[in-house]
């Protein structure tokens, strides 16, 4: 058995860590109390206003990182899962927001976020405003990719067509990750983060989907009769576009017969999806202030509307998906797992959720990613990952393949060492739920 190594921590200046906690949160937090001018309503908007400033003056004064209080942990049961784990993080070392382990700290950042939305009644997504400006800018994407799924080809197709147009829209979830808004933070432009969105740039992509399980993925959707599967999704706006794309696409081919989506509870990492945002999408869809009026915009808002009236399309959350948990206790969560049972496949989107699946810890890159998601492998639920690479975890790559991808990163004019964290890579992993046959 393979030992499970130690997390990534802030204060390891090889890790992504590193500079997103001295440089990434600053700015997203800088953002988000200028947000609040428009964001939070006029009587909380101080208090509001100065508790995000509390938050970060304590990552720049690298200060010990407090638990959260009985009246916190009350507003909000989760946080007593937090407070645990900080109590054993702390008995190895005391944790503070530069030193300790980048995962743990980035969940607890947001879950003060939220801690300060309940002690106010606030009752706000302070990212809203990133989220909708974001998005409107994505207006020539978005009208692509409704023209497509709307014009996709539904007449009974033989087994070969279906696993290509299976491929295609997965294709499109997976890159529809590369858009994420917390890349914004990083120096990467609108105007770059346009560019991943074309049809031509996702198959010259092709080539950077480095581990690419999508055969087996196939085989396991294939393998029984069309029925349920899952997104655990990762961004709203334009990734979460793709993802009701990649919906619309199974349940109008009849791979699936029903799709469920898996939100966030809470404003979280930025540009999570919260149910919420599922809503402002489709009414987006329609709304000429927001996006340019085009008929194939209100034909994918009607089509998607009549999948949810008809609950072959179902909003989900669960509080599980913002704990500090990693995903090998998913078993642990009962209800939330029971019901995942049900599922032909789950599909995890994005950057966080793999750091989640793999612990986000330092495994060897050629680690099988049934390794690395420990328990999960044997817990009955076929799992695939679509994640463009945005954080230091990687596993299931070939010998020598980390090297041969920092080498080619090297000579882009990059540190070498942080391909990893540079969004331009992917893997596609999967898992069949049942290690015995791994
Ligand atoms: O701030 C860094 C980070 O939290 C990384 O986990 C990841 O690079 C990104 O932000 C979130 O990415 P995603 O939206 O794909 O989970
Ligand atoms: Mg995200």
């Amino acid at each position: 058995m393979t030992a499970v190594p130690d997390y990534y921590y802030n204060d390891d200046p090889k890790s992504f860590g590193y500079s997103t906690a001295r440089s990434r949160w600053p700015k997203i937090l800088t953002q988000a109390i200028a947000d609040a001018e428009s964001v939070v309503g006029a009587p909380v908007r101080a208090a509001y206003i100065a508790g995000l400033e509390s938050i970060l003056d304590q990552i720049n004064a690298d200060a010990t990182v407090a638990p959260f209080t009985d009246a916190d942990v009350a507003a909000n049961p989760s946080l007593a899962t937090y407070n645990h784990s900080l109590a054993s993080l702390n008995r190895q070392r005391q944790l503070t927001w530069q030193t300790g382990p980048w995962l743990y700290l980035e969940c607890h950042l947001y879950a003060m976020i939220e801690a300060l939305n309940l002690r106010l009644h606030a009752n706000v997504d302070i990212f809203s405003r990133l989220k909708d400006s974001t998005f409107r800018q994505s207006a020539a994407g978005v009208a692509e990719l409704a023209k497509h799924v709307n014009h996709l080809d539904t007449a009974p197709l033989d087994d070969d067509a279906l696993a290509l147009v299976f491929r295609e829209f997965i294709d499109i979830s997976l890159w529809g990750n590369a858009t994420d808004l917390s890349l914004l933070a990083g120096g990467t432009t609108i105007d770059e983060i346009k560019s991943l969105q074309g049809k031509q740039v996702r198959k010259q992509n092709e080539q950077n989907i480095l581990v690419n399980d999508i055969d087996a993925v196939w085989r396991q959707v294939r393998s029984k009769p069309p029925g349920r599967i899952d997104i655990v999704l990762d961004n709203s706006g334009f990734e979460l576009l793709a993802d009701l794309c990649l919906s619309v696409c199974l349940l109008s081919t009849n791979i699936a017969t029903e799709v469920h989506l898996h939100c966030k509870e809470i404003p979280w990492f930025v540009s999570d999806t919260m149910p919420k945002d599922v809503d402002s999408l489709l009414h987006q869809l329609g709304d000429a202030d927001f996006f340019p009026p085009d008929p194939e915009l209100t034909t994918l808002q009607h089509t998607l509307r009549q999948y949810l009236d008809r609950g072959q399309l179902k909003v989900d959350h669960h509080p599980f998906w913002t704990l500090d948990l990693s995903f090998w206790h998913l078993p642990e969560a009962n209800d939330l797992y029971e019901d995942l049972l049900e599922s032909n496949l789950i599909i995890f989107k994005g950057d966080l959720n793999y750091r989640k699946l793999t612990g986000d810890r330092h495994w060897d890159p050629t680690t099988p990613f049934t390794t690395a998601i420990q328990q999960l492998a044997s817990s009955k639920l076929p799992v695939v990952a679509l994640r463009t690479c945005k954080a230091d975890v990687v596993v299931g790559l070939a010998p020598g393949q980390w090297q041969e991808i920092a080498n080619k990163y090297t000579a882009m004019g990059h540190d070498g060492h942080f391909w990893v964290a540079s969004g331009k890579w992917a893997v596609i992993e999967f898992s069949p739920g049942d290690a015995n046959k791994v």
